[in-house]
């Protein structure tokens, strides 16, 4: 489902350059659930914005469902962003103008569904994650962990293949983050959902089937969980 061969990512800044990744080949399977670890800076961040396609490595190749990312133009990436990948963040970055139906329709807007269609599918998702009766709120009036259940409602209303998550639980306490591991998890088992989640929490990474440990942009160790 995602393929990386020989990739690297380096940043220049003031003469300085970083490299954030680092030679890294990393191959995931349709329906694992992988669990990126590592200290901060060893490149997580990086590897998943590469995955997603919001960000080109300086060297190598990104594989996502059989397409080449690397080489796509910036207009067909943002479609495959829309469609193919949900991405969860440790910020939720819910639209703080939207409410949270809104939210979770948008990637549905952008692409022009049926209005009919976005109804029911928002509404799945919305039940999915235990919402449906906070659909007519603001992301201000919702707690923390229920924006994250949005934020996780949004990433998968599309039904992508690969759902990327960032830090999800980092900015939750221990049982609203619980909730949002299990929603993923279930996405996983259910409906063999590609899950790759960067985490610095051991308990999340133990959810995974597999756990790929990073430092200084290469991969240390990758073995299962
Ligand atoms: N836009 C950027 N410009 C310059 N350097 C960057 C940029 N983004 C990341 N880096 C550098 O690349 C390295 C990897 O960063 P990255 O954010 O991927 O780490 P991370 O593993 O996600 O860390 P954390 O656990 O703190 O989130 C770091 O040294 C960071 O400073
Ligand atoms: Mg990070």
């Amino acid at each position: 489902m995602v393929r990386l061969e020989q990739i690297t990512k380096v940043y220049s800044l003031g003469g300085v350059d970083v490299r954030a990744v680092d030679g890294v080949t990393l191959g995931i399977a349709q329906g694992e659930f992988v669990a990126l670890v590592g200290p901060s800076g060893c490149g997580k961040t990086t590897l998943l914005n590469l995955m997603a396609g919001i960000d080109r490595p300086t060297s190598g190749e990104v594989w996502l469902d059989g397409e080449r990312l690397d080489r796509l133009s910036d207009d067909r990436l943002t479609r495959l962003r829309r469609t193919r990948v949900g991405i969860v963040y440790q910020f939720f970055n819910l639209l703080p103008t939207l409410n949270a139906w809104e939210n979770v329709a948008m990637p549905l807007l952008l692409d022009g569904l049926q209005a009919s269609e976005i109804e029911t599918r928002v509404a799945r998702q919305l039940e999915r994650v235990g919402l449906t009766h906070r659909a007519r709120h603001w992301p201000h009036e919702l707690s923390g962990g229920e924006q994250q259940r949005v934020a996780i409602a949004r990433a998968i209303v599309a039904e992508p293949r690969v759902v990327l998550a960032d830090e999800p639980t980092g900015n939750l306490d221990s049982v609203a983050g619980g909730a949002a591991l299990e929603l993923l998890q279930g996405l996983n088992r259910e409906h063999r959902q590609t899950i790759i989640l960067a985490t610095h929490s051991q308990e999340a990474a133990l959810r995974a089937g597999r756990i790929v440990r990073l430092r200084d942009g290469k991969i240390e160790r990758s073995g299962s969980a």
